[in-house]
């Protein structure tokens, strides 16, 4: 337990997390490459040049000082971190690397703040917490192992199929080399894929949402083209390999009896797809509305597999969205520009439903507006951020 003393003064210098500006947070990242180069290993070196991932760092801390002691209200947020941490196979040995740069970097950068007491009060909050993310993290990579098909850290896969789903998005089937089976996972869970790309000095890797329902043979992610990495899945072929992470991840679809509304725009259709199909093999029964917008034709993912869903879920509505070239689309269910809920008010279970949101962060923080506006609760909206998480 940490004592009355110790959570006065990491309340007190909340303020120095909560406003650390770029420099702060650019210090402690290159403070920390510089002296463990191996982590370059483990970060998604696109967010860091987006400064994204370096703020959620220490937004989450002055979050956790924030409720020292009331830690059940972060209880949802550690676990988005806890399974974000587990898919990338945190290790317990990298929490003294984080912790000790945090340290030097607040004592470096704030020379009359931070003193002695405080680093010291610092030290306890950190490890404290630490400890709760690696016992968490354990349970979570015991869990994985534990499960039938399951494994912990990487495992060989074999691209066995690859699908053209639109202009930009392809589907990846991967199987395992060892032939046996592969764990089950959770509708709306997503896998890391490690790999070394060619001229480049450092591992990468990326997750990517499952698109399939669970089966113990094979795995299925869909991916867009847009940076390095996906650049270089976009180029393998049928027959590559790939080292995978056990599957992860907290926004799940919850086994509810009560209507479902999945919401996306763009590539956040993959988790959707998932939970989707996942419905479909459950014969759901309640109504069930599935919601994408898109920027034109060219770029709309799993037409055909829509099609045959709306075939075997009778409660199955979909609308689309297009923001170019959907005109010549428009009809019932078909819109142009971006989702507007408003006209569909009457339709929605606004007042027992669930709704799942998949997309930029903007078109989420968008939709939890218009729904809230609606009416709906807070607890009813769940939500998948790719890439470093951003409140809404
Ligand atoms: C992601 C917090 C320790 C590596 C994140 C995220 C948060 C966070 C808030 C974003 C999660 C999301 O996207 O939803 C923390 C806190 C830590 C801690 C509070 C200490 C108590 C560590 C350690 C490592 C690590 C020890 C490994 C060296 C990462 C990586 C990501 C991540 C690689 C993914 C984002 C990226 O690659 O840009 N962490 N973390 N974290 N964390 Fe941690």
């Amino acid at each position: 337990m940490l004592s009355q003393r110790t959570i006065t003064l990491v309340k007190q210098s909340i303020p120095l997390l909560a406003n650390a500006g770029v420099e702060v947070t650019e210090h402690f990242y290159q403070r920390m490459f510089a002296h463990n180069p191996e982590l370059l290993d483990i970060f998604n070196l696109s967010n860091q040049r987006s400064g994204k991932q370096q703020f959620a760092l220490f937004n989450a801390l002055a979050a956790y000082a924030t409720y020292l002691d009331q830690p059940e209200v972060l209880t949802e947020a550690i676990a988005r971190i806890n399974h974000k941490h587990a898919s990338l196979s945190i290790q317990p040995h990298h929490y003294p690397i984080v912790g000790e740069h945090l340290l030097a970097t607040l004592r470096e950068m704030f020379v009359h703040q931070f003193t002695a007491e405080v680093e010291q009060a610092w030290a306890e909050a950190y490890a404290f917490l630490a400890d709760l993310f690696i016992t968490q993290e354990e349970g979570i990579y015991r869990q994985a192992e534990q499960l039938k098909g399951g494994w912990r850290g990487t495992r060989r896969f074999c691209i066995s199929k690859i699908v053209s789903e639109s202009e930009l998005v392809k589907s990846f089937y991967l199987k395992p080399l060892d032939a046996r089976p592969v764990m089950p996972f959770q509708p709306g869970q997503f896998l890391a894929i490690q790999c070394r790309i060619p001229g480049e000095n450092h591992q990468q890797i990326r997750q990517y949402s499952l698109s399939h329902t669970s089966n113990s043979q094979f795995y299925r992610i869909s991916v867009k083209r847009d940076n390095l990495v996906s650049g270089y899945l976009h180029r393998l072929r049928e027959g590559d390999e790939l080292d995978v992470m056990p599957p992860a991840g907290d926004f799940v679809l919850r086994q509810t009896h009560v209507p479902k509304v999945l919401i996306s725009a763009g590539v956040g259709i993959t988790p959707m797809m998932s939970m989707l199909h996942t419905l479909a093999e459950q014969a759901f029964n309640q109504p069930l509305y599935f919601l994408h917008a898109c920027r034109n034709p060219a770029q709309q993912s799993f037409q055909a597999e829509l099609t045959s869903a709306a075939q075997s879920l009778s409660m199955l509505t979909i609308h689309t969205w297009m923001e170019e070239n959907g005109n010549d689309l428009v009809c019932a269910n078909n819109h142009a520009g971006r989702i507007r809920l408003a006209p569909l008010s009457t339709s929605l279970p606004l007042e027992h439903g669930e709704f799942y949101l998949c997309g930029p962060t903007p078109f989420m923080a968008d939709i939890k507006q218009q729904l809230i506006a609606l009416g709906v609760d807070n607890s009813r909206i769940l939500y998948e951020v790719f890439g470093p998480h951003e409140s809404l």
